[in-house]
C-alpha cells in the first residue's frame, strides 16, 4: 500500500449516524480526509445528498471502484462483517461503527480476514467516540498509574439511554433477534462496555439477569443487571436500561487507596491516606477508618467524539498516528454483551473467554424461533443525534 496525502473515504449506510459521519468529511471537519464516495441500499437516503456524490447503491460495488482508500461502515450492525470482511479482501482501511459485530463469532470472521491479508495491513479502527472524553480519559489514568491501588468494585449504573417505541418502530433493523441482535447491550452499551473493559480490564466471569422487551413492544433486552468478578477478586456490577427515566449515569470504582466516581460531569477522588486493607488489618480500633481527602479532578472539555476518531482514522492513514479505538478492542464490548445475555439464556454464571461458537448457537436459536413481528414501522428519517451519545459535560 503505497503512501497517500489524502484518504478517500467511502461510507456505507448514510442513515442516521453515517449520513452525519459523511456531513462531517463533506464540512471539512476531519483533516486528511476527503469524502469520495456514499453508498446505501435505500434510494431516499442517498437523495438526501447533492448529486455531485458519487453514490453507490452496493457496497461491494464502492469498494471495488477504486474510488476509495478506506471505508467507513455504519449499517445496521450484521453487515459490519460481511461489508468489513469485503473491505479487509480488498485491501481497504477499515472504520467500524460499533458494535463492530453482533456476536463473539462474527468479530473472529472479521479478524480472520485481517489477519489473512498480506504485506502491509491496512488500518483498523472502530467508533468507540467516547474514548475521545477528557473525564474517561482521566478516570482510566487514576486507576491505571495505581493511584487507587488493589481494584476491590467497579459499578456502574447507566440508565440514561431512555428511548421511546418510536425508536424502536423508527427502522425494521432495530430491536429484533434477526435485525439487530440484541437491544440496549447492543445498540447503546458497546460504549460503557467498552469503557469498562478500557480502564479496568476484563472480567473473568459474568452472570446477569436480562429482561426482553420489558418497557417496550420489542423482543430483546431493555433492561439489565449484571455481576462481574475479576481475576484479582474485584467484583462489579453493571445496570442498564432504556426504559427509566430521568437516569443514572454513575460509574464508581473502589480501590484499597480511594473512591472515584464519575457523575454529573464531574470526577471524584475520595483518596484513602493509606490503604484501606492494610488499616483494617493493622488498626487497634474496631470502628476506625482512614482519613480521606477529596480530590476533583478538572476536565477542561468534551473531546472530540465522533470527528476526533474519523479524524484520527485518517490521520493514522496519512501520518501514522497511533488509533484512539483500534478495531481489535472492539471484540470485547461484544463478548461482555454476549456473555449477559447468554448467562440470563441459560441461567447460569458464564465463565469468560464466552465460548463464540455457543453464543452463535442460541443466538440462531433465538432468531428461528422468534414469534415476533414488528407493528408500525416507520422509515428511519435523518435524526439530529448532537442530544442521544450521554458524553459527560464537564461542568
Ligand atoms: N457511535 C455512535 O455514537 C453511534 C450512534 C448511533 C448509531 N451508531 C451505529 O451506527 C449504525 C447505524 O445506526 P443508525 O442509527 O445510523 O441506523 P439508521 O437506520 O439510521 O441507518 C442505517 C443506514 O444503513 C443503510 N443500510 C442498511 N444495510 C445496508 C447495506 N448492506 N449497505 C448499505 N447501506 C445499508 C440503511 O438504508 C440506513 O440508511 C449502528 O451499527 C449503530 O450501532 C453509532
Amino acid at each position: 500500500m503505497s503512501k497517500i496525502k489524502e484518504v478517500r473515504i467511502g461510507v456505507v449506510g448514510v442513515g442516521g449516524m453515517g449520513g452525519s459521519h459523511a456531513r462531517a468529511i463533506l464540512q471539512g471537519n476531519v483533516p486528511n480526509a476527503r469524502l469520495a464516495a456514499i453508498c446505501d441500499i435505500n434510494p431516499a437516503v442517498l437523495d438526501r445528498f447533492d448529486n455531485s456524490m458519487l453514490k453507490f447503491a452496493d457496497s461491494r460495488e464502492m469498494i471495488r471502484s477504486g474510488e476509495v482508500d478506506a471505508v467507513v461502515v455504519a449499517t445496521p450492525h450484521y453487515a459490519h462483517t460481511t461489508i468489513g470482511i469485503d473491505t479487509f479482501n480488498n485491501g481497504l482501511h477499515l472504520l467500524l461503527e460499533k458494535p463492530i459485530s453482533v456476536h463473539k463469532a462474527d468479530c473472529e470472521r472479521l479478524f480472520a480476514a485481517y489477519d489473512k491479508i498480506e504485506g502491509k495491513k491496512p488500518l483498523f479502527s472502530v467508533m468507540f467516540n467516547l474514548r475521545t472524553t477528557p473525564i474517561y480519559q482521566k478516570l482510566r489514568a487514576l486507576v491505571q498509574d495505581g493511584h487507587l491501588g488493589k481494584i476491590t468494585r467497579v459499578n456502574w449504573i447507566i440508565t440514561a439511554w431512555f428511548r421511546t417505541q418510536h425508536y424502536y418502530d423508527n427502522g425494521d433493523w432495530r430491536a429484533t433477534w434477526s435485525g439487530e441482535g440484541g437491544g440496549v447491550l447492543l445498540n447503546q452499551c458497546p460504549h460503557n462496555l467498552d469503557l469498562l473493559q478500557w480502564i479496568t480490564g476484563m472480567p473473568v466471569r459474568v452472570r446477569a439477569f436480562c429482561s426482553f422487551g420489558k418497557y417496550h413492544d420489542i423482543e430483546v433486552e431493555d433492561d439489565v443487571t449484571a455481576y462481574f468478578e475479576y481475576d484479582n477478586g474485584a467484583t462489579g456490577v453493571f445496570i442498564a436500561t432504556t426504559g427509566e427515566a430521568p437516569g443514572t449515569d454513575r460509574l464508581e470504582i473502589t480501590g484499597e487507596c480511594g473512591k472515584a466516581v464519575l457523575e454529573h460531569g464531574k470526577l471524584t477522588f475520595i483518596r484513602n491516606e493509606s490503604s484501606m486493607l492494610e488499616y483494617s488489618k493493622t488498626s487497634k480500633s474496631g470502628f476506625a477508618r482512614p482519613e480521606v481527602w477529596n480530590v476533583e479532578i478538572p476536565v477542561s472539555h468534551s473531546g472530540g467524539q465522533h470527528t476526533e476518531i474519523l479524524s484520527n482514522f485518517a490521520n493514522a492513514i496519512v501520518n501514522g498516528t497511533p488509533l484512539i479505538a483500534d478495531g481489535r478492542d472492539g471484540i470485547r464490548s461484544v463478548e461482555l454483551a454476549n456473555a449477559m445475555i447468554l448467562s440470563t439464556l441459560q441461567g447460569k454464571t458464564i465463565e469468560l473467554p464466552l465460548n463464540s461458537a455457543t453464543y452463535e448457537r442460541a443466538l440462531k436459536k433465538l432468531i428461528r424461533e422468534s414469534k415476533y413481528t414488528k407493528k408500525g414501522v416507520t422509515a428511519a428519517a435523518p435524526v439530529d443525534l448532537s442530544s442521544t451519545f450521554n458524553v459527560p459535560k464537564a461542568k
